[in-house]
């Protein structure tokens, strides 16, 4: 019986490494280095090679080595019935609340302007007078912990959801006209779905349309959410008034994307936030030995729904 890590465009040496320390007894194999294919049954994987998961004919369960399980569930290799989870710890959901605070932050407190007024010896005390409205998209782990976050500065917080449920501290909507109602009062609107059939293209021109003026958009779901060629006419428009994107459809962004020099989108390279090491190699073992001892993975998607 062995576990399985195939990650082929990460470097996972060092995750590797740190089940084997923190678990010596398991037989822990990393792709392409697989040994007998049959011995596998349990398999970590991103991004895994196209006819991988043909070839592990002894599964008992899958797990996503990150949030995001679109690239699993795509995979028509993918055995039906077969459990499927992911890895979302506390400290991948405290990254993403941090970066969506920094980015917040730095907009809304328009830390921004002070370098240049450094530069030039000027003193200008700026301080915004109202409180954003902060509007989430997405009220799973992840969104809870950043609605924690921001509710922590008593910053108002609204949520979407496929359900309508969310903490009971958000006020949530739901359906069509829901997310309507939150992109209208939102100031920093965040995409942190999942990619599911439903929420592909969900930023697009239309929800643009109903944005305040001054909201900005912040994409850190996946790059497929955002219609692209639907933002640069938006944001000339004027609405959304800056778009702050971490995911795209290509990644790297190519060199020639137009995003790169607009002067109203803000990039950066899809490390909103990164499984760690150490809390993978946790959330690995446990949920190994969950599925050994003939339980689901934690973090198990309901597959009709797409996470
Ligand atoms: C990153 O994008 C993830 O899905 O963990």
């Amino acid at each position: 019986m062995a576990i399985l890590l195939a990650a082929p465009d990460r470097n996972i040496s060092k995750l590797s490494r740190r089940v084997q320390v923190l678990a010596p007894e398991l037989d822990v194999r990393t792709y392409p280095d697989s040994g007998d294919l049959s011995e596998i049954v349990f398999a970590v994987l991103w991004k895994h090679p196209p006819g991988l998961l043909a070839s592990l004919s002894g599964l008992k369960a899958v797990t996503s080595l990150g949030a995001g399980v679109e690239h699993l569930l795509a995979d028509p290799d993918l055995p039906a019935g077969l459990p499927v989870g992911r890895l979302v710890g506390p400290r991948l959901a405290a990254d993403m609340a941090a970066y969506l605070i920094a980015q917040v932050l730095w907009h809304w407190k328009g830390l921004n302007r002070f370098s240049e007024l450094q530069r030039q010896r000027q003193w200008e005390p700026y301080s915004p007078h109202s409180l954003p409205t902060i509007g989430l998209l997405g009220t799973g782990q992840l969104g809870r912990a950043a609605a924690r976050a921001f509710q922590a500065l008593d910053l108002p917080v609204a949520g979407w959801s496929r359900s309508g449920t969310g903490p009971d501290s958000v006020a949530m909507h739901s359906g069509p006209d829901g997310l309507v109602e939150l992109a209208e009062q939102s100031d920093y609107l965040i995409c942190l779905l999942p990619l599911t059939e439903r929420t592909r293209g969900i930023l697009n021109a239309d929800l643009f349309r109903t944005m305040k003026p001054e909201a900005v958009l912040i994409n850190v779901g996946r790059g497929e959410h955002l219609i692209e060629s639907d933002l640069i006419p938006a944001l000339n428009a004027g609405r959304p008034a800056l778009a702050i994107l971490d995911v795209f459809q290509t990644e790297p962004l190519p060199a020639d994307h137009p995003f790169w020099k607009h002067p109203k989108i803000r990039i950066t390279p899809h490390c909103s936030a990164i499984t760690r090491t150490d809390e993978a190699a946790e959330l690995i073992i446990k949920s190994y030995r969950r599925v050994l001892a003939g339980g689901d993975p934690p973090g198990k998607v309901t597959r009709k729904l797409g996470y």
